[in-house]
C-alpha cells in the first residue's frame, strides 16, 4: 500500500491511432484538454495514474517524425502500442513498424520491457477485435526480435519473446484503457 512507482512510457503507433486521444483521456480530467491536434514531434506529459508518476511520451505516427521514436526507447520502462483497429489497410505498415522497434538494439537490451496494444477505436462498427488485430500482427507467433519478419520457432506461447498484451480500446468514453492501464501497472511495480 502506498507503493508508487515513477515511470516513463512511450506511446508509438502509425499517425491517427489515437496515441493523443488515449493519453489525454488517462490524465486526470481537469487537465484534460478539448481538442486534440495531430502531434508534431513529441508531445510530453506527466501525471499521476492509479499508483504510477507517469511521464507520457507521445511520439508522433507521422512517417517523417517516426525516425524519431528510437532516440526515447534507452530511457523507457514501457511501451503503448496504439492501433486504429479500423485501419484495415495500414495493418501491415503498423507490423512493420512494431517489428523495426522490437528489433532495436536499445529495445532488445530490455528484455522485459513490456509492450501493451490497443486495439483502438473499438466503438466503430468496422473495427476488428483485440484477438483479430493480434493475428494479423502475428503477436503470438515466433520469434520477433531475430531477422526481417517473425519466425515460428515451435513454441506458440514465445510470442514477441516479452511480456505483452493487447486490449480493445475506446479513446473518446476510456473503455478498456483500465483493463490496459492495470497490466502495465503489474509489470511495473
Ligand atoms: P498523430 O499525432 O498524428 O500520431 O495521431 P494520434 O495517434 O495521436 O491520433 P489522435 O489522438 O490525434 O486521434 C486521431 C483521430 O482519431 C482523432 O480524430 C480522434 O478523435 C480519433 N480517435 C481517437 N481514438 C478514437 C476512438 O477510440 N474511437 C473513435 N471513433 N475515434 C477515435
Amino acid at each position: 500500500q502506498g507503493k508508487r512507482k515513477k515511470a516513463h512510457i512511450l506511446f508509438v503507433g502509425l499517425d491517427n491511432s489515437g496515441k493523443s486521444t488515449i493519453i489525454n483521456q488517462l490524465k486526470p480530467k481537469k487537465e484534460r484538454i478539448p481538442d486534440i491536434v495531430p502531434t508534431v514531434g513529441i508531445g510530453e506529459e506527466n501525471f499521476s495514474l492509479g499508483s504510477l508518476d507517469l511521464t507520457a511520451f507521445d511520439m508522433s505516427g507521422q512517417g517523417r517524425y517516426r525516425n524519431l521514436w528510437e532516440h526515447y526507447y534507452s530511457n523507457c520502462d514501457a511501451i503503448i502500442f496504439v492501433l486504429d483497429s479500423t485501419d484495415k489497410l495500414r495493418i501491415s505498415v503498423a507490423k512493420e513498424e512494431l517489428m523495426q522497434l522490437l528489433r532495436h538494439k536499445e529495445i532488445q537490451r530490455k528484455r522485459n520491457l513490456p509492450v501493451l496494444f490497443f486495439a483502438n477505436k473499438s466503438d466503430l462498427r468496422e473495427s476488428f477485435s483485440a484477438v483479430k488485430c493480434a493475428q494479423l500482427l502475428e503477436l503470438d507467433k515466433g520469434e520477433w526480435v531475430k531477422g526481417g519478419s517473425p519466425m515460428y520457432r515451435g513454441d506458440p506461447h514465445s510470442g514477441l519473446g516479452r511480456p505483452w498484451h493487447i486490449c480493445a480500446s475506446n479513446a473518446h468514453t476510456g473503455e478498456g484503457l483500465n483493463e490496459g492501464i492495470q497490466w502495465i501497472t503489474e509489470q511495473l511495480l
